[in-house]
């Protein structure tokens, strides 16, 4: 059974998993509206994952007894000024979601609650594979700097991203 404080921490989690969703959702779109669809394919597909990560967190609150308590999703922003400025602010945003799943970590560690505890730890492998991923896109815009050829190449490259995952997170 999850104590209270648990309980709320982790629908708070569900709210910043859904909200991340929501985030990716937003600069798919941006990135389609500038016709970058290799970049957009890779939000679309990072926006599903956010929903996964939602997901997981609904299943756990409830197979502990817990109670799901859905709470409104802020709206995320609609415009950047590049994609170089999309990749600064997505690595920005999973850096804040490391920091929430590590504070998760250290509620349930003082709660002595080892059964999310575990849950946990696969959340913060997954996000030293997500701000890995990130950080390597931005690398690659940054590298590129002024030259339009390059942004057509990462496009190509992000456009191999499938829900399974691999090609474009390795790149
Ligand atoms: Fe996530
Ligand atoms: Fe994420």
């Amino acid at each position: 059974m999850l104590t209270e404080k648990m309980e709320n921490a982790l629908n708070n989690q569900l709210n910043a998993e859904l909200y991340s969703g929501y985030l990716y959702l937003s600069m798919n779109a941006y990135f389609k509206s500038i016709n970058l669809d290799g970049f957009a394919n890779w939000m679309y597909f990072q926006a599903q994952e956010e929903l996964t990560h939602a997901m997981k967190l609904y299943d756990f609150i409830i197979s502990r007894g817990g109670r799901v308590k859905l709470a409104q999703v802020e709206a995320p922003p609609t415009l950047w000024d590049s994609p170089l400025a999309v990749f600064e602010a997505t690595l920005e945003h999973e850096r804040k979601v490391t920091g929430l799943i590590n504070d998760l970590v250290d509620r349930a560690l003082e709660a002595h609650d080892h059964a999310t505890n575990i849950f946990l730890q696969w959340f913060v492998s997954e996000q030293v594979e997500e701000e890995e991923n990130v950080g390597g896109v931005l690398e690659q815009l940054k590298l590129m700097g002024e030259a339009k050829g390059g942004l057509f190449m990462i496009d190509r490259e992000l456009a191999k991203r499938s829900p399974t995952g691999a090609a474009a997170e390795s790149t």
